[in-house]
């Protein structure tokens, strides 16, 4: 059975830098507190009106096709990761498959958050293992800026996030000890609403996530988005910083070893780390728990924020376009974050 490997990779950011001090233009925050518990320092801004999710994926896209040496007619399938699509539907993946003009081809849309580039990414992988396509894209892309709650009461959340894109070309190799090794996909329900936008929506206040009354009185037709949810800032999404970091620091470590364990690796073989960049914190966390070293672990939240499906792919193509990745290099991709849902990736490059 062939593996799948990543064929080209590419990246797009907007280019308005939006510092830690522009912040507190719209809300009360400071660029120490901002350092100190993320590292981020600055964060990229896609264009207001210029600049879509799918607009930044097809940018990203292009570089990934010509690296691979293909084309976008080659392409034979696409998977989308976002959690701020274009459209509630259709999903972003037809959108790109507009805009690069491609085949009639299966555009499939994740929606794993910030786990999402490494499902979507093993959903390619198994397609091409089949022997069922032989060049898939696989995008992770976001505009957070489009919904975030600038203001204070929504500090603790908008001051991580970033825009931007990331994109790979997925080929089979019939080379040995090359590739995509394993992945391996995770999630608990349990804390769907610690980390999570909950309208618009179909929940009817189901699982109690309004302490408003919103719904006795609305014809039915009227519920999925309405004044009083956007009174309430249900509209933006809502995060318990302090148990999602808990998590994290737990499960990021668990999820690289069940990748290393699966192929008879530890993490001393690790060449290169790329952790989606959630919060510096953890990161650092996640290198002291696994012994690893500056060099072993990539991060540039500090230049980009989170940027949630494409923070992997991002982080993955500059660690690769400065040279610290190379051919027969071990690379440990992995993610944590809403849902819960957790997962990685081992790549022998
Ligand atoms: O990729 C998705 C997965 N997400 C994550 O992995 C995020 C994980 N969690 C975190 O990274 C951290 O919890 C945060 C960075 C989000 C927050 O850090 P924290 O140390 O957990 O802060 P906190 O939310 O407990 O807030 C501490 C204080 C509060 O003030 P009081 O109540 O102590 O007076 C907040 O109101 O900091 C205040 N605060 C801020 N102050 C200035 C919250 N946000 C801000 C802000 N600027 N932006």
């Amino acid at each position: 059975m062939p593996r799948s490997k990543i064929a080209g990779i590419g990246m797009y950011v907007p280019k308005n830098v939006v510092t830690n001090q522009d912040l507190t233009q719209y809300m009360d925050t400071n660029d120490e507190w901002i350092q100190e518990r993320t590292g981020i320092k600055e964060r990229h801004y896609a264009h207001r009106t210029e600049e879509t999710t799918t607009t930044m994926a097809v940018e990203a896209a292009k570089i990934a096709i010509e690296r691979a040496g293909t084309t976008a007619q080659d392409i034979d399938f696409i998977v989308f990761a976002t959690l701020s699509p274009d459209y509630y539907f259709p999903g972003c993946g037809v959108l790109l498959q507009r805009a690069l003009k491609m085949k009639e081809i299966g555009a499939l849309d994740v929606r794993n958050q910030c786990s999402g580039f490494l499902y979507a990414l093993s959903v390619a992988d198994q397609f091409i293992k089949t022997g069922m396509y032989k060049n898939i894209l696989v995008v992770g892309s976001e505009k957070h800026s489009f919904g975030l709650d600038l203001t204070t009461r929504g500090r603790n959340i908008s001051v991580i996030f970033g825009d931007g894109s990331g994109a790979v070309v997925l080929q089979p190799t019939e080379e040995d000890d090359r590739g995509i090794l394993s992945t391996h996909l995770h999630s608990d329900g349990g804390s769907a609403e610690i980390l999570a936008m909950y309208n618009p929506g179909t929940h009817a206040n189901h699982w109690g996530t309004q302490d408003y009354a919103d719904f006795d009185d609305a014809p039915i037709a009227n519920m999925f988005m309405s004044h009083a949810m956007i009174d309430h800032a249900q509209n933006f999404p809502y995060m318990d910083g302090q148990l999602v970091f808990k998590k994290a620091i737990i499960k990021f470590p668990e999820v690289i070893m069940e990748a290393l364990q699966a192929n008879g690796y530890q993490a001393s073989d690790i060449k290169m780390l790329i952790p989606h960049q959630a919060n510096l914190r953890i990161s650092q966390f996640v290198q002291h728990t696994l012994k690893l070293s500056d060099n072993q672990v990539y991060n540039n939240i500090q230049q980009y924020g989170n940027t949630t499906a494409a923070s992997v792919p991002i982080a993955l193509c500059e660690a690769w376009e400065k040279g610290m990745i190379k051919n027969g290099d071990l690379v440990c991709l992995a993610a944590f974050g809403s849902g819960f849902t957790w997962a990685s990736a081992l790549i022998k490059w």
